[in-house]
């Protein structure tokens, strides 16, 4: 009987931390804005971006536009972000001076 609830207890364990890794493999794309506080524009690019544009902004084909060498201004970079668009979720909890950062680095890819 004591094995049962064991194995049982085993499972739930087993259960529990593939959800939390799932749930972490997914960070990024929810966060905590003070987590975004330390980390200069490409950091976050690479954390919140990168999966979706690509490492240099390049783009996957039929997938993402790229976003390098095409001077988006940076008031659109920022809304796209903030509101996200058909294809794109928001990413609101990138905001403020990390907000700046990664639009100025973004606007600045070539
Ligand atoms: C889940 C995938 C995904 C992630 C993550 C993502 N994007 Fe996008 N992004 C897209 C898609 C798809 C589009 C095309 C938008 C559409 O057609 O609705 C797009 C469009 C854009 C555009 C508009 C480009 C244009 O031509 O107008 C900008 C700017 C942009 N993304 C910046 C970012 C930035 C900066 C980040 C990180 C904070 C980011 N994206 C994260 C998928 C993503």
């Amino acid at each position: 009987m004591n094995k049962i609830i064991l194995a049982v207890g085993f499972c739930i364990a087993g259960v529990l931390l593939i959800a939390f890794l799932l749930i972490k493999s997914q960070g990024g794309l929810s966060g905590d804005p003070g987590a975004f506080a330390s980390m200069d524009g490409p950091a976050i690019f690479g954390r919140s971006c990168a999966r979706c544009h690509g490492k240099l902004g390049e783009g996957i084909p039929n997938l993402t536009p790229p976003l390098r060498g095409r001077n988006i201004p940076l008031a659109h970079i920022k809304k796209q972000i903030q509101k996200g668009s058909l294809k794109m979720p928001a990413l609101p909890f990138i905001r403020g001076k990390a907000l700046d950062r990664l639009a100025r680095h973004v606007a600045g890819l070539k």
